[in-house]
């Protein structure tokens, strides 16, 4: 634990009133170890070059470094090196496939009115929103799985809210907010049993466990670059390869064409017809030194550690209190993200608290207004861990919590 805190200069930051941090908001946005920051460094000292466009020895290597992450990080889900586009976000390449879904170009896969999209209670807004706006736009309807009181998907009624009406299941792999990790297989087998896609967003899996996308039976998934170590300005979408040769690009530019005239325009083949543009090449190569650097740990590990800490934190919150969870409080299918609320303080103040002993939570609603609702609360706290965490921050946490709940004299 020490060599690997060490990669990551940021770690050793002193924060407020001489406090060391405590880095408790992974799910926000990972640090980055030095491997990462170094690759970007080199990409820009020694290869710097428009990809896929000069006919120079710099253009070659940058083309060369570019098409080398790709192939990392397409190994890495399991995924074919064509079917693994580089967005700029994971919420760019939701929008990609929604928009997609909504242009009639893309033919069978264009939606229509009397069609139907199904998410669920639990999503983040950019996986909720897309799809909103992609039936607004096509007369499609939009359904939705509710959530349990304690915090998991209700499948009771799968096979009627999945229905022959059916084209897209857009949904979580694991809660932002709660840590659920969601039971794909029954959501996949029926879905493809009407005939729908699955759209996974898997932001909060790929960091943290092994995913791979031909076991998963998924066919379109998304994860962005700085959840998983990597820089920002950088994401994957990745489809199945008939189905992105279905679909209409959502940019047009350079590099994304086969043939062009004054009248018209025809596309590449799927990577290139989704990358308009110069894309963001150095963070492409971070994303790929962030991958190796997961892959060193092993993915197995990293959630292995990150399901202690979590037990561990459980364990810990569960003793306070006024504290309620807010999502799973067992350890059955859940990951290291922990959403709760303290009677008598708002989550804000309470941020504010722990932020005066170096600890960093996310507060508020999570870019996840429904579940908020349907949990009844304005907003929580969220504690989210990854592999640079250790079991005396977890125990700072709740300490921070007890301080807070002094400061406002409410236990
Ligand atoms: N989606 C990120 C989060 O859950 C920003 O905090």
């Amino acid at each position: 634990m020490e060599r690997v805190r060490e990669d990551f200069p940021i770690l050793s930051k002193v924060m407020r009133q001489g406090a060391s941090l405590k880095y408790l908001d992974s799910g926000a946005t990972s640090q980055k170890p030095i491997q990462v920051l170094d690759a970007e460094r080199r990409f820009y000292t020694e290869s710097n070059a428009a990809v896929h466009r000069g006919s120079h020895l710099l253009a070659e290597q940058a083309s060369e470094a570019f098409e080398s992450a790709r192939q990392i990080i397409a190994s890495f889900i399991g995924a074919e090196v064509d079917e693994t586009i580089f967005t700029k976000s994971a919420t760019e390449a939701l929008n990609a496939i929604a928009y997609s879904f909504g242009n009639p170009g893309s033919g069978r896969l264009c939606l229509k009115p009397g069609d139907k999209v199904v998410v669920s209670e639990m999503e983040h807004h950019a996986n909720l929103i897309p799809w909103q706006q992609l039936c607004k736009r096509t007369g499609a309807t939009l359904a939705w799985f509710p959530i349990t009181k304690d915090g998991r998907l209700d499948l009771s009624n799968l096979d009627e809210i999945v229905d022959a009406s059916t084209k897209v299941v857009a949904i979580t792999h694991q809660s932002n907010v709660l840590g659920t990790i969601n039971p794909l297989e029954a959501i996949v087998e029926r879905a493809h049993a009407v005939g729908a896609v699955v759209v996974l967003d898997a932001c909060q899996s790929v960091p943290h466990m092994s995913v791979d996308v031909k076991q998963l039976g998924v066919d379109f998934l998304a994860f962005s670059g700085h959840k998983a170590l990597g820089p920002t300005g950088i994401g994957i979408l990745w489809g199945r390869a008939e189905l992105l040769d279905l679909m209409e690009p959502y940019l047009f530019g350079g590099s994304m064409i086969e043939s062009v005239t004054m009248e018209n325009a025809t596309w590449a083949s799927a990577p290139r017809k989704f990358e308009a543009g110069v894309p963001n090449m150095a963070q492409a190569v971070g994303l790929a030194a962030a991958v190796n650097y997961m892959s060193d740990l092993g993915m197995d590990s990293i959630h292995k550690h990150e399901l202690a800490l979590t037990e561990h934190a459980l364990n810990a919150l569960n003793e306070i209190s006024g504290l309620t969870i807010i999502g799973p409080n067992s350890m059955e299918s859940r990951g290291g993200t922990i959403s709760f609320t303290i009677e008598g303080i708002h989550p804000h103040d309470v941020g504010q608290v722990l932020d005066q002993d170096g600890i960093a939570v996310r507060t508020g609603h999570h870019c996840a207004w429904p579940l908020m609702r349907r949990f009844g609360v304005s907003g929580t706290t969220r504690a989210s861990f990854y592999l640079y965490n250790t079991i005396a921050e977890i125990d700072a946490l709740a300490e921070g919590i007890k301080n807070a709940q002094k400061f406002f004299k409410v236990n």
